[in-house]
Formats: C-alpha cells, sequence, structure tokens
C-alpha cells in the first residue's frame, strides 16, 4: 500500500486521528480531527500546541470541566497525555471523547481520539439502573421483614391466645367438675322436699320455693355438662362411640325432649321426615346436637311460629339436617361468631333469653367430630335455618325411604 493510499485511509475514519512533532506542535490531522468542534468557531491551525489548542476551546467554552479552574483543566490533560496515558474528557455538548497518545520511532507524537459518548451513555444506564435495582432489593427487603415480623407477630398472638383459650377451658371443666357433686345433693334434696316425701313441709311457699331450688339447680347442671363436653371437644378427649343406627331416632328423643317447651311457648313443632334414615354415628352425639338446635329454635321463636325439623338427602351423597324456624332472626354482623363458646346475639329480644351461649359452640366441635359441617343462616325477623351436614362415608346405604314420623309423640 502507497503512502496516498495510506492517507486516504486515514481520511475516511471516523475516529480523530493527528500528529505532533518533536515541539510539542501540530504537524498532521486528518478530516474528523478538524471536523470535531465544527460549528463551534474552533479552527485547527498547523504549528499550534496542545496546551494551545485546549486553552482555545476553554476560551470558546468547549469543555466540561467537572468543576475544575481552566488552568487545573490544563495541567491536568497535559498530565495525562505526557505520560501517555488514555485521556477521556466530556464536551459541552454531550459528548465523551477518549484519547490514546503514541510516541513513534521518530520521536513525534500520534494521538487517535474516539467518540465514546454511546459506551459512556450505556454505563450511566447501567449504574442508573443497578442503583435503583439496589434500592429495590433494598426496600423488597426492609419489606419482607416487616411482613415477616408482622407474621411472627400474629402467630404470637394466636398462639397465646389459644393458650388462654384452653387454660380458660380447663379451669371452668375442673370447677365444673367440683360443682357437679354438691349440685347433686341440692337437686335430690330439694326434690324430695318439693315432693313431701318424708311428710308435709307446712307453708306452701316452702314447697314453691323447694321447686325454685330443684329447677334452678337442674338447670345448673345442664350448664356444668356443656362446659364439661364443650373441655372435652375442645382438649380432644372426648370419644365417639359410632354404631349403625336409624338418624329418626336421636331426632324423635330431641323432639321429644323440646316439645314440652314448644307446647308451653305455643311453637308448632314440625317433623319433615328423614330421607335415607342408616348412618354409622354416635347416637348421644346427634341426640346432644339436635337437642341445642332445637331448643334455640323454639326459645327464640315467638307465639304461634313454627319450628321444622328434617333430614334431606345432599348432593354429596351425605345427609342434611335442617332445622328451620320462623324466629327473631340473628343480625347479619353476628351470624359468624355464633358458634364461638359465651357468643350470643345482639338482638334485644335474643338477649332477655336465658342461655349461656354455649349450645352452638358443641354443636360445630360434635358436628366437625362426626366429620360433618354446620351451617347458619338467618333473616331478621324471618327466621333462621340451621344445616348440619354429615359426609356419605356415614350413610350406610340399601335403605332409601321417606319415613315420617309421629307428630306430638310422647
Ligand atoms: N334459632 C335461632 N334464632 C335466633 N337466634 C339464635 C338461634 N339460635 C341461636 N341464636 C343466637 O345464638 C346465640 C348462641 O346460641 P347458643 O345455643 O350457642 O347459646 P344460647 O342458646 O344462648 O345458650 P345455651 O345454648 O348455652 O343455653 C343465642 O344466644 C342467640 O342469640
Ligand atoms: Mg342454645
Amino acid at each position: 500500500m502507497d503512502s496516498t493510499a495510506l492517507a486516504a485511509a486515514f481520511e475516511a475514519l471516523e475516529d480523530c486521528i493527528s500528529i505532533w512533532d518533536r515541539d510539542g506542535r501540530l504537524t498532521h490531522w486528518n478530516q474528523a480531527f478538524g471536523d470535531v468542534h465544527r460549528g463551534t468557531g474552533f479552527v485547527v491551525v498547523a504549528g499550534v500546541t496542545f496546551e494551545d489548542m485546549l486553552r482555545d476551546g476553554l476560551s470558546l467554552d468547549l469543555y466540561d470541566c467537572d468543576g475544575m479552574s481552566a488552568d487545573e483543566y490544563v495541567a491536568s490533560q497535559i498530565r495525562r497525555r505526557d505520560a501517555l496515558e488514555p485521556r477521556e474528557f466530556a464536551l459541552r455538548d454531550g459528548r465523551w471523547m477518549l484519547t490514546r497518545t503514541r510516541r513513534m520511532v521518530d520521536g513525534n507524537l500520534v494521538s487517535v481520539t474516539t467518540d465514546i459518548t454511546s459506551i459512556k451513555m450505556r454505563e450511566a444506564a447501567r449504574t442508573a439502573a443497578r442503583s435503583i435495582e439496589a434500592a429495590l432489593t433494598e426496600d423488597l427487603r426492609a419489606a419482607a421483614k416487616d411482613l415477616e415480623r408482622a407474621r411472627l407477630e400474629a402467630e404470637n398472638a394466636r398462639l397465646n391466645a389459644e393458650a388462654a383459650s384452653r387454660a380458660k377451658t380447663q379451669l371452668l371443666a375442673r370447677v365444673s367438675h367440683e360443682l357437679r357433686t354438691p349440685l347433686n345433693a341440692i337437686i335430690g334434696f330439694s326434690e324430695i322436699l318439693e315432693q313431701e316425701l318424708f311428710g308435709p313441709l307446712g307453708d306452701a311457699r316452702y314447697v314453691d320455693y323447694s321447686k325454685d331450688i330443684h329447677q334452678s339447680g337442674a338447670h345448673l347442671l345442664v350448664l356444668i355438662n356443656d362446659i364439661i363436653d364443650l373441655s372435652r371437644l375442645e382438649s380432644g378427649s372426648y370419644r365417639l362411640e359410632d354404631a349403625p343406627l336409624d338418624l329418626a331416632q336421636p331426632i324423635e328423643a330431641s323432639m321429644r325432649l323440646v316439645r314440652q317447651m314448644s307446647i308451653q311457648k305455643s311453637v308448632e313443632l314440625i317433623n319433615g321426615g328423614v330421607e335415607t334414615p342408616w348412618v354409622m354415628a354416635d347416637e348421644r352425639a346427634l341426640r346432644q346436637i339436635m337437642i341445642n338446635l332445637m331448643s334455640n329454635a323454639v326459645k327464640f321463636t315467638r307465639k304461634s311460629g313454627t319450628v321444622l325439623v328434617r333430614a334431606a338427602n345432599s348432593e354429596d351423597g351425605g345427609v342434611e339436617i335442617v332445622v328451620r324456624d320462623t324466629g327473631v332472626g340473628i343480625p347479619p354482623d353476628d351470624l359468624d361468631r355464633l358458634f364461638e363458646p359465651f357468643a350470643r346475639a345482639s338482638n334485644t329480644e335474643t338477649a332477655s333469653e336465658a342461655g349461656t351461649g354455649l349450645g352452638l359452640a358443641i354443636v360445630r366441635s360434635l358436628t366437625e367430630l362426626l366429620g360433618g359441617k354446620v351451617t347458619i343462616e338467618s333473616v331478621l325477623d324471618v327466621g333462621t335455618t340451621v344445616r348440619v351436614r354429615l359426609p356419605a362415608s356415614r350413610i350406610i346405604t340399601g335403605a332409601t325411604t321417606l319415613r315420617p314420623w309421629a307428630v306430638g309423640g310422647a
């Protein structure tokens, strides 16, 4: 390749090329070098020194000196160039340049300047992305830490609440056991007095009083038994004694017990029949569920209302026992918590009825022990429906008859 071709190649290059003699004066440059400050009034002239060029550029405000004074800037650029170190500099128009200077065999210097703006931009973008990412990661880490702390606090609160609830139930159970013995004496002796078994009491008021003592004692015993049952259910020590049984039996037995109360209140107790009657279950548990639901239905239904009880096949192959009343209903806000022990609805009419709030808690625990589910729906002043679903696994297949019960049976 001859020197003309080489010169032509230099001219065609996008990089700026300049040659400086041993006295530090500019001797040759290519087109790109001449054009680098085009439009700014800057002119390249042969024979200038590097310092002259820098100062010209500074007087035209071409360089971004990054806070340095003009002298500092010039000194730092010259130092780097003399040391033949790569020299980066920024132009006011936003471009970034990189100049590499080499000494040739004849002692002259050759400088090649490349526009590195796009590389700088990419670097800046990467740095920005990295710092955003770091900030985000830090935020996320902090958020995760907050979440974990909240979770642990909630978990601790739950464990504390559970422990407190267990302690409460255990205490109640122990106290209840202690109460049962003297209570049986109170019930037994007041009954003897009430019936005047060993002779007349004299004044009729004594008979009334002993009747009150007997009734109150009996009520207290029911309550204590409920508490003991609930504590057994909560501690997992309630044992089911499953046996094949006709579902109509516990339902009829419970109806007989509640009938007295329904007659007193003039509430009609209706049996809607039972489909697929044979189940494998604990009869005592079923009876307790039914008594609690039916007594609630009668208790919270006004004179001449009705309570309907029936058991029908459910879609999932199980059986659904339904107790539906036309009573006072339950405020929607109360529905969710009524299955908690000691919970009672807030309607004033309900509040005046006797009750402890254990019935539904026992119903739920027993139903779940049987593998079933209990739900309650209610509309204020219209009525309440409670459904107890037993799973298909409890059904004994083979007998599918609709069997109405004897209404008003003793
Ligand atoms: N059929 C119903 N109609 C209207 N309110 C009801 C009905 N069943 C239950 N409730 C409301 O739910 C509350 C809780 O019922 P639950 O059977 O658990 O307790 P209780 O009947 O008050 O007392 P206990 O059953 O322990 O004697 C009742 O106090 C009542 O407010
Ligand atoms: Mg009740």
